[in-house]
């Protein structure tokens, strides 16, 4: 696979095409990934949960993102590292510039943020500055607080079109990808079809750019996989052929089935 670049993704949504993400948090997971030809490789905060066995993503540290970003750099030829921004690391915008540089300077090519339109003064100072971003809608784990729980977001009309406007206005500041998380697969295919970045769903249907998963979910080895995760080991001989599997699914359309949606 050549090094993948964030216009790449942009062409393969423009051909009509798929792509597939997936986490990965230390160099031999990382070096897998790679080696599965999966087009983005996310150092997400949900190590928080599965490498540490923590309840909620809250208590990852800045400095941990960066430790598990610098890892996987190590592990990584051609897939697009992206990293997560940790709870209250981008609260006011000096703070996102300064901690997104520290994520950066340890080998992500661009930093994910949680939030919606309260957020498109930092995406624009973070794109202005050379720093790639990746909205995160819907489902936003660090405000589960908040939230109330791991619930599917945007179920009523109101509130799928805020998450509509919200996407299109962070789109509009300069992000160059979205993840939306744990919302009904009408709202997932309406936000990929209205927006010309890249959606990435998780728990959001069939009908986004693309997918992804956290990987010790889809190895079947977290506690509890959510229904919108798929026991790819069940069917696969080795953690590679299992990687495989999966984008082989992801970009057929094949994954997620009816089953892992909402
Ligand atoms: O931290 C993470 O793994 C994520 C995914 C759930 C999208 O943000």
């Amino acid at each position: 696979m050549t090094t993948m670049s964030i216009e790449t993704l942009k062409s393969i949504k423009a051909s009509g095409n798929k792509f597939a993400a997936i986490t990965a948090y230390d160099y031999s997971f990382a070096k897998l990934v790679d080696k599965a030809d999966i087009e983005v490789t996310l150092v997400g905060d949900s190590l928080g949960n599965v490498i540490q066995g923590q309840r909620t993503t809250i208590p990852v540290t800045l400095d941990e993102m960066a430790y598990h970003t610098n890892n996987v750099r190590r592990g990584i030829q051609s897939s697009l590292i992206l990293s997560d921004m940790p709870f209250m690391s981008y609260g006011t915008v000096p703070q996102a510039l300064e901690n997104a540089a520290i994520l950066m300077q340890a080998g992500a090519q661009m930093v994910k943020l949680e939030g919606g339109e309260w957020l498109s003064e930092t995406v624009y100072a973070l794109t202005e500055r050379g720093i790639p971003v990746c909205a995160h809608l819907g489902l936003t784990p660090q405000s589960v607080h908040k939230l109330g729980g791991f619930k599917v977001q945007g179920k009523d009309a109101n509130a799928a079109d805020k998450i509509v406007s919200d996407a299109k206005i962070l789109e509009s500041a300069g992000a160059d990808l979205l993840v939306v998380e744990c919302v009904p697969s009408t709202l997932g295919k309406e936000l990929a079809s209205s927006l010309n970045i890249p959606v990435i769903g998780i728990g959001a249907g069939s009908d986004t750019d693309a997918q992804v998963l956290v990987l010790q979910d889809m190895l079947g080895i977290s506690d509890g996989a959510p229904k919108f995760s798929k026991n790819y080991m069940a069917q696969s001989s080795s953690i590679e052929e299992a990687l495989r599997t999966y984008r082989n699914e992801v970009l057929s359309g094949a994954f997620p089935e009816p089953k892992h949606q909402f």
